[in-house]
């Protein structure tokens, strides 16, 4: 019986044809995102939780799977089990889009040889891969729509920064500085990524700033500066209606917040600014200080991390700044 079954399993994956199979979930977000895909670890993450789940599922039905040791997900039909044991089998059962059929890959269940797969638990490991696909095809669309948005408001970033040739790719070093300081720190990747678009993103509300203020070569007036102190406000009103940047919005609100209370638009203190709010202004800080502006010239790399050390515990956190020294000592063999 066991046999039979696991010869009608093999048999109907024979007749998925190889181009199919190679059409996997990867190329299929690239296909669709139509450009590569570099978080392929988010995947990665997010399959195993579909996985997870749905194994729980197994255990919510209370049917016992009397052979899997483990459910899983691959992008090939997986043949070989993951269990070292020689007499252990895998089956693979494809996750098909429901509309048009594309095989996104395969759930993978380990099973013993000569045990019988019954009906029933054949019928629920199809529920399950049926839910899997649609999981995953969900995610791809949410991919698809969070990307869409990234891009726009990338535009509209580059807006404000071609308007001064002075501020042309600010936010991308912003994003290289800030996100090297949280890997020193040990930050996970959410983390990571958050700030990296957060970066890309904390100055869109300067697009509210009339170009007279943005753009004056002398200081600013202390009546000018208030207006400028409204683009953290902006930014975080920008991005307020879009459920995907609540994390973002809140790093791009307090950019501007000082250790010692004396930013703004809050005036937070201390350990009351959102921590990565605090490595993003260590980041904006330094971008800002070694890159020429209108009206002065960029200081040197050591110089503008001496300001910043020297202002440590009171305009930034301190831990951050040791963070960025060690960042700019490995990377450029800055020593302060
Ligand atoms: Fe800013």
């Amino acid at each position: 019986m066991a046999n039979e079954t696991q010869y009608a399993i093999n048999q109907k994956i024979k007749h998925f044809p190889q181009p199919v199979v190679k059409n996997s979930v990867f190329s299929f977000l690239s296909h669709l995102t139509r450009f590569p895909i570099n978080n392929v670890s988010d995947l990665e993450r997010f399959l195993q939780e579909v996985v997870n789940e749905t194994s729980q599922l197994v255990k919510a039905e209370k049917v016992t799977l009397t052979f899997p040791k483990s459910i899983r997900y691959s992008n090939v039909i997986s043949s070989k089990s993951t269990n070292s044991k020689e007499n252990n089998l895998s089956i693979s059962l494809p996750l098909i889009t429901q509309e048009d059929g594309v095989i996104l890959g395969f759930l993978t269940v380990d099973k013993e040889r000569g045990k019988i797969i019954t009906q029933k638990e054949m019928a629920l490991l199809k529920a399950i891969s049926q839910l899997a696909a649609l999981k995953i095809q969900n995610a791809v669309l949410q991919q698809v729509i969070y990307q869409g948005i990234i891009e726009t408001l990338k535009v509209l970033v580059n807006v404000v920064e071609a308007k001064d040739v002075y501020t042309r790719f600010h936010s991308q070093r912003v994003a290289q500085y800030a996100t090297s300081i949280a890997e020193v720190m040990g930050l996970p990747q959410a983390d990571k990524d958050v700030l990296k678009i957060a970066s890309l993103l904390h100055d869109i509300g300067k697009l509210v700033i009339p170009d007279n203020i943005l753009l004056k070569p002398e200081s600013l007036t202390p009546e000018e500066f208030e207006v400028i102190k409204y683009h953290p406000l902006v930014g975080d009103e920008i991005l307020a209606p879009l459920r995907f940047f609540q994390k973002e919005r809140i790093i791009i609100r307090h950019h501007h917040e000082r250790w010692d209370g004396s930013g703004y638009p809050d005036g937070l203190f201390g350990e009351a600014i959102p921590f990565l709010a605090r490595i993003m202004a260590v980041a904006d800080c330094f971008d800002a200080m070694t890159s020429d502006r209108i009206y002065r010239k960029a200081m040197s790399f050591e110089n503008a991390f001496k300001k910043i050390k020297s202002l440590a515990n009171i305009k930034y956190d301190p831990e951050v700044v040791r963070a960025f020294e060690f960042f700019l000592g490995r990377q450029y063999g800055i020593k302060i």
